[in-house]
């Protein structure tokens, strides 16, 4: 459930030298009299902050879920207990509200702070819902948006912001981010029953088996509506889990995930496509490399 360590500073990097174009209506030194050199730092201070969000929400998912494993390793809270891990996500979030309020933007600061609370409310939401919600496609979007897709999409406007750039500009970077990030978490709902190529075709399941239902299974009640009487009764009993795999095997639920996916790497990929032009090399570069990786969040395999 969560964006591999590391890959949003590089998107987020990429993003800062996609948007180094000229902006005419400003002074050439932007916005706050920042010099470009400052102007890089404080975009690498939002990849920091970024990946600290993001590592925090993780050691706070883990305890939730009671996870004993993070991608393959031991998890804090099974290492440390459930009291430390807690404690360790708060210092991270802690770290990361100090290095914001250090950037001394306050449209920043207000994006950063959203993301925390549309985290605490995916979570919350997906611990609490009824069940006609769970059964709603777009219900269960805003929850992803709301878990996954909002960290990089702030974080993306944020590095807008920081070179200056118009509105305009900046709803294009929330954009690549919200998309780029609604079409990964789609993919991991898929690769949750598929598995990846090491895996041998077998998905962990583990999703499912928490009780979390995501697209490919919303797909499926779609074509299959005594699937809705299954999903009710919950997934204690793996016979539960069977029933519901053998209604997934029967529908296009799988297809039709990987379709949404598409449809929302190629909204990304079009962002960039429309963002001001420019002929330097570098922001060529950084471009094509941002429309590369829409791609590639659909080809991954883990
Ligand atoms: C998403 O987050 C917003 C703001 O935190 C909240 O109002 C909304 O209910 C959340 N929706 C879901 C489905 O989590």
């Amino acid at each position: 459930m969560e964006v591999r360590h590391g890959i949003q500073s590089w998107v987020l990097l990429l993003m800062a030298t996609a948007l180094s174009v000229r902006i005419p209506e400003l002074p050439p030194a932007g916005v706050g009299d920042t010099l470009p050199t400052d102007l890089r730092t404080s975009q690498q201070r939002i990849a920091e902050i970024t990946e600290m969000i993001h590592v925090a929400s993780l050691l706070h998912d883990d305890v939730l879920d009671d996870a004993d494993k993070r991608r393959g390793i031991c998890s804090l809270n099974a290492v440390m207990g459930n009291k430390l891990a807690v404690l360790a996500g708060d210092f991270l979030l802690s770290r990361a509200c100090v290095s914001l309020a250090s950037l001394k933007n306050t449209e920043v600061v207000t994006l950063i702070a959203t993301v925390v609370e549309n985290l605490v409310t995916g979570e919350t939401m997906q611990l609490t819902t009824a069940s006609k919600q769970r059964f709603s496609m777009d219900y269960y979007m805003q929850k992803t948006y709301n878990k996954t897709a909002s960290l990089i999409s702030n974080s993306c406007k944020s590095i807008a912001i920081l070179a200056g750039h118009t509105a305009e500009v900046a709803m294009l970077a929330f954009e690549y981010g919200k998309n780029l990030g609604l079409a990964f978490q789609l993919i991991d709902d898929v690769l949750d029953f598929t598995g990846t190529s090491a895996s041998l075709g077998k998905g962990s399941l583990s999703d499912i088996r928490h009780g979390i239902i995501t697209a490919p299974i919303l797909f499926a009640m779609e074509e299959f509506p005594e699937l809705h009487a299954v999903v009710d009764q919950g997934f204690k009993n793996p016979a539960n889990v069977d029933i519901a795999l053998g209604f997934l095997g029967k529908s296009s639920g799988i297809q039709r995930t990987k379709e949404l996916a598409m449809k929302h790497a190629n909204l990304a990929a079009q962002v960039i496509e429309s963002l001001p032009e420019s002929d330097d090399a570098n922001v060529i570069r950084s471009r094509q490399a941002l429309i590369d990786l829409t791609q590639r969040v659909l080809t991954r395999n883990k």
